[in-house]
């Protein structure tokens, strides 16, 4: 760590909590595309994309050229003051890109959490039932609603109880480590079944609201149904009534090399969520929903001071514009299909790599003491993402034993970039294998 790096480390720990968690002990003074330069001059490869947030890249010329002018012009009126065509171009803009031939409508919030805490009260009042389904392994963010939804205990929940009412939990379709014991595709996706089971002795579907899913679990780890259960789990939802919220949080704008996850799967989705890379690194989050559910609440019952604030709408619209005008889309397929060859590659020759999966960019290898037993091996993980640090490369694990790495990447990473970064990383997995 440079000087100027550790007496602001110092600072840190003095003034702020522990709790807001730091994976790295890196100060950054600038950062462009997928490269970041700390305090101290030292370039480090950015594989994490600030949690997900950086898709279109660190400070992309459009984006803040748009913040700049916006900034210029007025930087905060409170939507429910005096409006501002940015919010309601981004809406429109939202509304026509989620999967669904049915009209949509579109609310901002200031973050993911946030927005989920937004589809829950939404889905509740349409339908004027309490509970809500979630999942094993899912995260969902920090607020207490959102926090409930979460599943893993530690750090997430531990402490912080009682949580919110009426929350179920089913298991995901974790083929990796199946709860059922089954295998793909022998099972025929009983999983996404075992809801209409789950329905008999835990809550009634009548009594249910929403179900809420990620389409590729994020935080925990990577999960990734395979390609019927969506449209089972939809099914399901259609013959109860209940509404299907897709939180794309994580996997939105372009992330998976599609804009919305969920279209990997072909359904169209009740209420979507979209936050982390949609403002480009501005706070923004957006809840799409049918318009016929949407326009049930009345005036006041959603809404927010900051939500939909002019700079990250503005940064958001151009965001969508760069996803479109540089094909940015199309880069993320290329991005995916190198980062699977390298992935392949390294299972093929690394014994700890139990699995790798993920879909476009979205990409994960889940580490393991030995491929037979699949025990997680979350400290080769932790040292392997320490390592990976000291030599340049900025690295997030995550799942809900911390055993799994991922890729979050900008998508406008160069090939330089990305060979530089995964030789770093399969540096650290060497070392890894050298020692055990
Ligand atoms: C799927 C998902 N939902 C919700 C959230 C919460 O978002 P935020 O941190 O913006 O509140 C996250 C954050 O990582 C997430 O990955």
């Amino acid at each position: 760590m440079s000087i100027a790096s550790e007496t602001l480390f110092k600072n840190r720990k003095t003034h702020i909590p522990q709790a807001p968690f730091n994976v790295t002990t890196a100060f950054i003074q600038s950062a462009r595309g997928a490269v970041m330069v700390d305090v101290g001059g030292r370039e480090l490869i950015d594989f994490a994309g600030g949690i997900g947030v950086n898709n279109v890249g660190h400070c992309h010329p459009k984006v803040v050229a748009a913040i700049k002018e916006q900034a210029g012009r007025f930087i905060h009126t409170c939507f429910h003051v005096a409006m501002y065509d940015s919010y309601v171009n981004l809406a429109e803009k939202l509304n026509g890109l989620a999967p669904g031939d049915f009209p949509r409508m579109t609310m901002f919030t200031n973050s993911g959490a946030e927005a989920v805490e937004n589809a829950v009260k939404l889905a509740r009042y349409v339908k004027k039932r309490p509970a809500i389904i979630c999942f094993h392994n899912a995260f969902h963010g920090r607020t207490y609603m959102a926090m409930t939804l979460t599943s893993k205990i530690k750090p997430y929940k531990l402490g912080f109880e009682p949580f919110a009412p009426e929350v179920y939990r089913i298991p995901f379709a974790y083929c990796y480590r199946c709860t059922f014991g089954l295998r793909y595709p022998q099972c025929n996706v009983f999983c996404a079944e075992y809801l209409e089971e789950f329905f008999l002795d835990h809550v009634a579907p009548e009594a249910t609201a929403a179900v809420i899913a990620e389409p590729i679990q994020g935080e925990g780890g990577f999960i990734t149904p395979p390609p019927e259960y969506f449209i089972k789990l939809k099914r399901i939802c259609q013959k109860y009534d209940i509404i299907l919220i897709i939180d794309e949080v994580q996997t939105g704008v372009g992330r998976t090399g599609k804009f919305f996850a969920i279209e990997h799967w072909g359904i169209e989705p009740d209420i979507i969520i979209l936050a982390k890379s949609l403002a480009g690194g501005m706070p923004l989050a957006a809840v799409t929903a049918r318009k016929d559910m949407m326009e049930i609440v009345h005036v006041g019952g959603l809404g927010g001071t900051f939500a939909g604030n002019p700079i990250s709408c503005a940064a958001a619209l151009a965001v969508l514009e760069i996803l479109i005008q540089d094909d940015v889309m199309k880069q993320a397929v290329i991005l995916g299909e190198k980062i699977a060859d390298r992935f392949n590659a390294l299972f093929r020759n690394y014994e700890i790599i139990g699995d790798v999966r993920g879909k476009g960019p979205m990409m994960a290898m889940e580490l393991v003491e030995d491929r037979q037993s699949k025990k997680p091996a979350t400290d080769a993980a932790k040292k392997l993402v320490q390592f990976c640090f000291e030599q340049g490369l900025i690295l997030l694990s995550c799942g809900t034993y911390g055993n799994v790495i991922r890729t979050l990447m900008p998508l406008v990473i160069t090939d330089e970039q990305l060979k530089c970064g995964f030789d770093i990383l399969e540096e650290g997995l060497r070392k890894l294998n050298q020692k055990s």
